[in-house]
């Protein structure tokens, strides 16, 4: 099958990316979005980011001639004629589950439908439709432009052919496609994230260190490219509660008691998109890297340790490999190096130790994954 025209629907900060990135790969795009404000900004955003491309010599192409592929309607009309539509709408499941209902109604029988939502299990919004087997999860990062990882869903009902183009199609727009052998909520990605977020949480609440210091410590110490509250930030705190709420309420995953990010998000201090979040940037959706201490006593294990006892359940449960997760973290947050990769290198011992501390405190979500408790005993790690 080939495609030829792409549908975005949400011309949000991720749907305006996936459109620029779906227009570089050369396909027809077609972007639906409620309102022109919407849909203006949206253009404004890609001219920007084709500009930043063009004047580093990182496309060929001209902005301009890149831009007569995109067409911006407020009618889902246009997705008459699109082979690949990919819904990129707020992570509200019943507004989710509308558009798949209008997109199943409306385009070609042909046509498959894939979801960039973060969190919301894939198999919900497939049943809506009469083309299960044609849904699929498509998960970009942020900014989609930069980010070079893909997760690829497939739902209990996504057939092998939807599974194949879907990641072909990534291929094509340039990306890495990482595909999750069964569906989880939160994927894997927002697993690990949502973990790192619960322990830089409960560390800043317990009294264990600041902001600053959780963050100086993943910038400076694990190299990360933004510290764990800078990077909720950058990612939206309404975001980072909703996949933080979606994975917890699915009960996949025991919660980790904690208020900050639901305070900010209760006090609309959403992060960079309203100028203020953890830190204050310049103006609402103007991101400036944030100003950290350089040394911290925060222990880069302990700041970890929560996010790789997840990794463990991931690769215990058969949902990814090991490699599989550096991928997700390399491709899809910029580490340096994968995860796992690093736990091996800071110890598994030292990061078992970390669990067993934090869970004695009754943190019950630390409770060490057996894969955990038995490198650690052994002396072995994620890798050989
Ligand atoms: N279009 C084009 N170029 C862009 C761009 C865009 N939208 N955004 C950034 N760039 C370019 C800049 O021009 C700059 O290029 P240069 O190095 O040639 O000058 C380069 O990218 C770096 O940008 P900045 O200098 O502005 O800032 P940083 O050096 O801090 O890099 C970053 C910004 C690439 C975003 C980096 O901080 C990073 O990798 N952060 C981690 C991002 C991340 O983890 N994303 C995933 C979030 S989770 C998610 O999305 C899943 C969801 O479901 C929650």
């Amino acid at each position: 099958m080939t495609i030829k025209k792409i549908g975005v629907v949400g011309a949000g900060t991720m749907g305006h990316g996936i459109a620029e990135v779906s227009a570089l790969a050369n396909y027809k795009v077609s972007v639906v979005d409620i309102s022109w404000d919407f849909l203006n900004s949206a253009k404004e955003r890609i001219i920007e980011s084709l500009n930043r491309f063009y004047e580093k010599g990182q496309i060929k192409e001209r902005p301009e001639d890149v831009m007569k592929r995109i067409e911006f309607s407020t009618s889902y009309d246009v997705m008459r004629d699109a082979d690949f539509v990919i819904e990129a709408v707020p992570e509200i499941i019943e507004l989710k589950r509308k558009v798949f209902e209008t997109l199943d109604n409306i385009t070609p029988s042909h046509a498959f439908l894939a979801s960039n939502t973060s969190s919301i299990p894939i198999s919900t919004i497939a049943e809506v439709t009469k083309r299960k087997e044609k849904v699929i999860g498509m998960h970009f990062f942020n900014p989609p432009p930069i980010m070079k990882l893909v997760e690829v869903v497939p739902s209990k009902y996504t057939s092998d052919e939807t599974i194949n183009v879907t990641i072909d199609l990534a291929k094509k727009m340039n990306k890495i496609p990482v595909r999750l052998k069964v569906e989880v909520p939160g994927f894997v990605s927002n697993r690990i994230f949502l973990r790192l977020m619960q322990e830089a949480c409960r560390e800043v609440e317990s009294g264990e260190a600041s902001i600053e210091e959780v963050d100086s410590t993943a910038r400076n110490k694990l190299k990360l490219p933004m510290g764990i509250f800078e990077l909720s930030d950058y990612v939206g705190l309404d975001v980072a509660v909703d996949l933080w709420n979606v994975i917890v309420n699915s009960g996949t995953a025991e919660d980790v008691k904690c208020e900050m990010y639901k305070r900010k998000f209760e006090a609309k201090e959403l992060g960079v998109k309203t100028g203020k979040g953890f830190y204050n940037y310049p103006a609402a959706g103007k991101y400036k890297k944030v100003d950290l201490p350089i040394t911290s006593k925060v222990d880069p294990a302990r700041l970890i340790s929560l996010a790789v006892n997840e990794g463990a359940w991931l690769i215990q449960n058969g949902i990814v490999s090991a490699k599989d997760i550096d991928r997700v973290m390399i491709y899809g947050f910029n580490f340096p190096k994968g995860l796992m990769q690093m736990a091996d290198e800071l110890g598994i011992k030292n990061i078992y130790n970390h669990l067993v501390d934090i869970y004695s405190k009754g943190y019950r979500a630390y409770r060490p994954n057996s894969l955990i408790e038995e490198l650690a005993k052994s002396s072995r790690g994620f890798y050989d």
